[in-house]
């Protein structure tokens, strides 16, 4: 197989994740008002869903990006210049998105390797096997590891320069500080000349965007319910999945589709694993995600505040979703920044 797996951290230990998640259902569910990290949509079953998602008509997300990777390849890979380098891809998913960039860059006679890094086990097997299976000269691993793991490990082994991938508005999930910090540890991981690029989803109007997150299928909607599921299944919960709603609604404050799981009465529910029950009043929500968007001005921002240096910016024809690329720039004298003082220093 010219994809293998790797595991760096034990990854998806069945144990360690369940307790993780009983920890953090219990700190969401205490909380006021009700949360739960979008993180634990993705079982077998929500990866389903989310892949059903991004089939739907009213899901432009997907289809934007790709239409950008088919017509934007060529740009891209002459920002890389001429040199062999490294396919990093954060949060690959089943490879989908990812596999329409290999296509191009195959295509167009580019030389890489190619790299996923994912904490859990299963999926980074499973996207090993399908790569390999679609891109039988393509070579790499998926390694099984957290982000910064991952990233030092192939900083160690190659000096080629890399471009590292964090698609499919996936840093829409964060807040613009979490994202801010999030990248921030990204330039940290990464050496002079490396490149990220950022899908992000643009701001665009609200009936475009409600559409895109409510489906009349209630594909989006079966997605959140199967939170409860997984809860009932691997914490013991007693959930009514009847006795719960699906609502979402664009929030001008925070610039992103707000999802919620509305009780529908007043309710008590049970989970064993966490040793506790959990009161709902009639119309209490869980918030289960922010999907945030963004401005071309806010976008740029996000580069500024995180370190890197703008390369370029790839759009759709419509112009509703952008992949940004970035370039970290090390050598360069800069002013100090907080998180590296003695550095600034030198
Ligand atoms: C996979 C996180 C990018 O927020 O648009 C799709 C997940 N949620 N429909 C998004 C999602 C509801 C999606 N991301």
């Amino acid at each position: 197989m010219p994809i293998a797996t790797r595991v760096l951290q034990p990854g998806d230990a069945a144990v360690t994740e369940r307790a993780e998640f009983a920890r953090e259902v219990l700190e969401g569910l205490s909380a006021k008002p009700k949360h739960l990290p979008c993180k634990w949509f993705y079982d077998a079953r929500g990866s389903e869903l989310i892949e059903s998602i991004m089939d739907l008509d009213e899901y432009y997300l997907t289809r934007c990006e790709a239409e950008i990777f088919e017509e934007h390849a060529a740009e891209l890979l002459r920002a890389l210049g001429k040199k062999p380098f490294e396919l990093v891809d954060l949060g690959a998913g089943d490879g989908r998105k990812t596999g329409i960039l290999i296509r191009r860059f195959q295509d167009l006679g580019a030389r890489f390797g190619f790299f996923s890094i994912d904490i859990s086990e299963s999926a980074s097997a499973k996207l090993a096997t399908e790569l390999s299976r679609s891109f039988p000269a393509l070579h790499g691993e998926t390694l099984v590891a957290d982000y910064a793991t991952g990233l030092a490990s192939l900083a160690e082994r190659s000096r080629e320069r890399k471009l590292v991938l964090f698609l499919g508005s996936n840093i829409g999930n964060a807040s613009f500080e979490g994202a801010r910090a999030f990248l921030r540890e990204l330039w940290l991981s990464l050496d002079d000349g490396d490149l990220v690029l950022v899908g992000a989803d643009l701001k665009k109007d609200v009936t475009t965007l409600r559409a895109a997150y409510d489906d009349p299928r209630g594909v989006t909607a079966a997605f959140n319910l199967n939170l409860l599921s997984r809860m009932n299944r691997e914490l013991g919960g007693d959930f009514d999945l009847e006795r719960f709603r699906f609502y979402c609604t664009w929030e001008p404050r925070t610039s992103a589709i707000e999802s919620y799981l509305i009780s529908q009465a007043e309710q008590r529910v049970t989970l064993d694993a966490v040793g506790r029950a959990f009161d709902f009043e009639a119309q209490e929500a869980i918030h289960t995600e922010s999907s945030r968007k963004y401005s071309l001005g806010e976008l740029d921002e996000l580069a500024l505040a995180a370190g890197f240096v703008r390369e370029g910016l790839f759009r759709d024809r419509r112009g509703w979703f952008a992949d940004a690329l970035w370039r970290v720039e090390k050598t360069k004298r800069r002013a100090p920044t907080r998180e590296e003082p003695a550095r600034a220093r030198r």
